[in-house]
């Protein structure tokens, strides 16, 4: 039996067409996940795996992408370690009792046994409502790292940057804390029926290539090492990566995500031949006319060259005000530019 052309895109085999997903495919833009969360509260949403796994599966059906990805949150896994979190209605997530110092970090408890038991319930009744692959998630200890010590989003990552800078040590003893659990996290999810893994580095490029090198790259190497052994493939995403993304390699993933500051084949070239590569849309071209939106995309599987190994997706996720017909006419265009004969 032939493997699904996103899993055989991952492992750079040759495909009957550029498989495409896209990052938040499950979100605000699309009415039906609007009805359900009308009904449920954000968290009471991603804590009850029935209604997680049909906007799952819902996200698929209306769309006919290539694969599905669970719905969960990269900052679900800072919970159980002692994280008290809020998704406020329109202000993006919350940490009430973010991390300042080293006895903070100390303070951090392991990951009780059980404590993520629904996202694995929720990967096993998503696969059993889908004909396309699964992928699992988890944030990257940095991005998580990001938040828990900001408290929430950012536009200059002073806190983080200055906690790496002021004291080594306990940023090193976070960003492992950090990665055992993503790493049991990921193992869970996989157990559970997940057929890729994506580790979001959201805000990642927010550093330099030496802090990179110095406070990141180790805990993203043993990340990525960790899940080697399982045979699933890894897809590495971060943005504004442009100046990293060599690094990034380094690190580790089966697949290199690239956002849209980056042309594909450049990147693709640098980061090498023997990856494959996830990208690279710009959300904001969704707003385009339609045949603008359909150029943009002729323009990304030119640069790929029908080469093995291209994930078609977005540089990020989709934006919530999205039109949803302009979301259908990236899938369609994807698919029916890349038809092989
Ligand atoms: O469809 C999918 O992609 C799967 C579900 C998914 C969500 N979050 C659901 C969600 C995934 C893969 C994520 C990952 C995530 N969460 C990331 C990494 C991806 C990225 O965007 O860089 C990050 C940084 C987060 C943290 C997070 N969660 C933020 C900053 C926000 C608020 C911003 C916003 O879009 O509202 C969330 C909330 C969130 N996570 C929503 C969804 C659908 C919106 C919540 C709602 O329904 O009100």
């Amino acid at each position: 039996m032939q493997a699904p052309p996103f899993l055989a895109a991952c492992r750079r085999e040759p495909v009957p067409y550029t498989p495409v997903w896209l990052m938040r495919q499950a979100g605000r833009y699309m009415p039906e996940y609007r009805a359900v969360r009308a009904k449920l509260g954000f968290l009471e949403l991603c804590k009850r795996p029935d209604a997680a796994a049909e906007v799952t599966v819902t996200a698929v059906d209306v769309l006919g992408v290539d694969a599905a990805i669970i719905f969960a949150d990269i900052l679900l896994v800072l919970e159980p370690l002692g994280a008290r979190i809020e998704f406020a209605a329109g202000d993006g997530p919350v940490i009430h009792n973010p991390v300042a110092s080293a006895a903070d970090v100390d303070r951090l408890t392991p990951v009780a046994a059980g404590a993520l038991d629904y996202v694995a319930e929720s990967v096993r009744r998503a696969r059993a409502g889908l004909k396309v692959p699964l992928i699992g998630f988890a944030g990257a200890p940095f991005t998580l790292a990001s938040y828990l010590i900001e408290g929430g989003g950012s536009r200059t990552f002073l806190r983080t940057k200055r906690f790496m800078l002021d004291d080594a040590g306990a940023w090193h003893a976070l960003m492992e804390r950090l990665a055992v659990a993503v790493r049991d996290y990921l193992n869970m999810q996989i157990a559970a029926g997940a057929q890729a893994v994506q580790l979001f580095d959201s805000w990642v490029g927010c550093l330099g290539p030496d802090d990179y090198r110095a406070y990141v790259l180790p805990h993203m190497r043993a990340t990525f090492r960790a899940l080697a052994d399982t045979g699933v493939p890894a897809i590495h995403f971060g943005t504004g990566t442009a100046a990293l993304l060599e690094l990034v390699r380094e690190a580790g993933g089966d697949v290199i995500g690239l956002d849209w500051h980056v042309d594909l084949a450049d990147a693709w070239a640098r980061v090498g031949h023997d990856v494959a590569v996830q990208g690279n849309l710009d959300p904001v071209a969704l707003f385009a006319p339609p045949d603008e939106i359909r150029r943009r995309v002729a323009h990304i599987l030119e640069r790929a060259a029908g080469r093995p190994g291209h994930v078609f997706n977005l540089g990020h996720g989709v934006l919530p005000e999205t039109p949803l017909e302009h979301v259908g006419v990236v899938i369609d265009a994807v698919h029916e530019l890349s038809t092989r004969s």
